[in-house]
């Protein structure tokens, strides 16, 4: 049965301080959860939208290491850029706060020691590394040393970036720490722990048996957290950026990031609503929606409800819409390597323009699958939907009332079959749009607005009132009113996916309200109704414009490489006969498979030119056994025999390696003997 609900507490995930936001933040998050509230509130519900920066965690304090300044620096400059941002392109929170609130100290403490108090919480002693001199505890990051795997030598505690595998500190090889560069030592530490394998019961029964309705992505990944079986998780870190932990004996100890940032919601409700807060969190009929991004699901469908049900009185989420990635040209958005446009970019390359983009994100939204942002993608949906269909119907429109019947909505007369028929197909539009948004489908609800246009050029396309003005004024007004009506139907139905440009076409419609109540309706606009004069709502994007941005993203790739190359200089001369020393040959590969139980190995019988020799090697990401067989490389022929999950190689395959990781193996450009030097 269908829930009843007074009210709906928004909430769209809280983006780090650490980095502008970028157009995967506004497609994956923010777009979606800002068309739900608009959608809302213009159906007169009562809903509230809580947005805010998370400003603690690990990775703020490395970029203020690295800047010299201090985290609260890092987090107030990025603060304030992202929300300005935000409210640039329009997204109406009801409240932007930050985690670095007093009030938000306050009610995460509380929080803890409520859950310390009742006894929710595991305490553990593990050993974890430390850097002596700098006399802390190393977060994972904080490590680098040699990559296990793949043997990159600055690879981090937590990932090497190389071949992409996810480590624990204690996989590196020479660990050193980052902060002083002394090699860390392992001492014991103390830590709080939620113990999920507690709540996995409640938590089966509440996602798997009633959610089904969750998205696909959601629920499936949900499922196989659930099917793997909870942990017991970390809810403190030694760290010195944080809440410090309000309990005695947690000195230089503060709450896991992930532990403080979801009770930031709680805060900044608090802080908007300090005396009616707690009907948004706590009344059973309130409905919870979360807008995350994929990365964010468990934490928010697992740790946070565990941590809300901990404490008691709080509800849980009644859906969780989290979309996939968006990825930029075919590529990851990526922060670090400049990956990405950026949202203060865009708007000082794009002035005005903020609903294109909301458009193009909605229209192409990551909801079922990663989706890709091009550029000409951007261009042909601004050049052929919103100008040629959206902006061209309504001027069509406009134009022509103003010079037939002077601004002024004319009179309906007598209707003919087609004009029934396309006054129906546009009375359903209320029904279809709020279908598809009441389930979050975002991009189908704006092609059932974006419909109402296509229905309307083709209106004026098959009826040619333009051409009935010198023999049937009577067909002509009928048939204007009617596009007119249509064009304030569109006005209405766009108000929350384009809210600039349904307020600038609800101008020049001189209508004052947004009556969402009347979508659908054909007596929007009164005969005699006066207009005010068309403007154009959208206009072409011309090929320069989008070369220049195709430009700043090769400009990006460039200096990628070049720092690439810059951290991978040149190495000092060697004597000519420690050259020698090498032995390089060509070999044929006779025979290649994977090495069981070892994702990353091939292993090959290669002839040498004297016998076959087995060599292992770490290249299996990058081909595939069937296309090596064949094939000539060069190998060192002369390394000491090494072993590799049992097998004994004899010898290192060359390759290239790319900046990004990715290996082209060296093989001769004309087939030579097996057993050539290479010199
Ligand atoms: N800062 C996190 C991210 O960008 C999201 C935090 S959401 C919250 O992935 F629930 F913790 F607030
Ligand atoms: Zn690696």
């Amino acid at each position: 049965m269908e829930k009843h609900f007074k009210r709906t507490t928004v909430t769209s995930a809280l983006p780090y301080a650490n980095g502008p936001v970028h157009i995967g933040h506004l497609a994956g998050v923010y777009v979606p959860a800002d068309i739900y509230v608009r959608y809302l509130r213009l159906k007169k519900e009562d809903v509230l939208f809580i947005g805010g920066s998370d400003e603690h965690g690990v990775p703020i304090t490395i970029r203020a290491r690295k800047e010299g300044i201090t985290p609260q620096d890092v987090v107030d400059r990025y603060h304030n850029l992202i929300k300005k941002s935000f409210e640039e392109f329009g997204i109406s929170f009801d409240i932007y706060s930050r985690t670095s609130s007093e009030i938000h100290r306050q009610t995460a403490s509380d929080f803890f020691r409520k859950l310390y108090e009742k006894g929710e919480f595991i305490e553990k002693t593990s050993e974890q590394y430390y850097d002596e001199e700098a006399k802390q505890f190393l977060a994972d990051r904080y490590i680098t040393g040699e990559c296990p795997h793949c043997h990159n030598e600055r690879a981090y505690g937590d990932q090497c970036e190389a071949c992409g595998t996810s480590l624990s500190p204690t996989d590196l090889i020479n660990p050193k720490s980052a902060i002083s560069g002394s090699k860390p030592v392992m001492k014991e530490t103390k830590h709080w722990y939620l113990p999920l394998d507690k709540h996995e019961a409640w938590l089966r029964e509440w996602i798997l048996e009633n959610h089904k309705e969750w998205r696909p992505n959601v629920y499936g990944q949900c499922k196989s957290w659930l099917d793997m079986g909870l942990q017991p998780r970390a809810v403190s870190r030694d760290l010195d950026w944080g809440i410090p932990v309000p309990v005695e004996g947690a000195e230089g100890k503060v709450l896991y990031v992930w532990f403080d940032a979801p009770i930031g919601y709680i805060s900044n409700t608090k802080e908007l609503l300090p005396d009616s807060w707690e009907k948004w969190w706590k009344d059973p009929e309130t409905r919870l929606v979360h807008f995350i991004g994929k990365d964010n699901i468990v934490f928010h469908c697992i740790v946070f409800p565990a941590m809300l049900k901990a404490e008691g009185s709080y509800i849980l989420p009644d859906n969780v819409p989290s979309n996939e990635f968006l990825n930029l040209e075919g590529d990851k958005i990526s922060t670090s390597r400049n990956w990405a446009v950026w949202l203060h970019e865009y708007l000082a390359d794009f002035p005005g323009k903020q609903d294109v983009l909301r458009y193009v994100l909605t229209a192409n939204a990551p909801e079922t699958k990663d989706n890709d942002f091009t550029w000409k993608d951007f261009q042909a949906r601004n050049n052929n939907e919103l100008v040629a269909v959206f902006g061209n119907f309504v001027n069509r429109a406009m134009v022509l009332t103003n010079k037939y019947f002077d601004g002024k909505v004319p009179a309906v007369g007598e209707l003919t079959d087609y004009d029934k028929e396309i006054l129906k197909e546009f009375s359903d539009v209320k029904q279809d749009v709020e279908k598809l948004l009441d389930v979050f489908k975002f991009r189908d609800a704006q092609k059932e607005a974006m419909n109402l246009a296509r229905i309307g050029n083709k209106y004026l396309a098959d009826t040619e009132p333009w051409k009935l003005a010198k023999t049937d004024m009577t067909r002509v007004a009928t048939i204007l009113n009617i596009s007119m009506q249509l064009v304030a139907n569109l006005a209405i139905a766009f108000e929350p996916f384009l809210p600039f440009s349904a307020k600038k076409l609800r101008e020049m419609l001189n209508l004052q309200e947004c009556d969402w109540s009347r979508l659908g309706s054909t007596d929007l606009l009164e005969e005699g109704h006066v207009l005010n004069k068309p403007e154009l709502l959208f206009e072409k994007i011309e090929d320069s414009v989008i070369e220049a941005q195709v430009q700043k993203l090769l400009d990006t790739k460039k200096a990628n490489e070049e720092a690439n190359y810059k951290a991978n200089p040149i190495r000092e001369n060697i004597e000519f006969d420690d050259f020698l020393k090498l032995d390089i040959r060509v070999g044929t590969i006779l025979e290649c498979q994977k090495v069981p139980k070892a994702d990353k190995l091939l292993q090959f019988k290669i002839d040498d030119g004297l016998e076959t020799r087995t060599i292992v090697s770490g290249i299996a990401k990058h081909y595939s056994p069937e296309e090596l067989v064949g094939k000539q490389v060069c190998f060192i022929a002369n390394l000491p025999p090494r072993k590799l999950k049992g097998i004994e190689s004899q010898g290192m395959i060359l390759s290239a390696e790319n900046f990004d990781g990715g290996l082209s193996v060296i093989t001769p450009m004309r087939e030579a003997k097996p057993g050539s030097e290479v010199k």
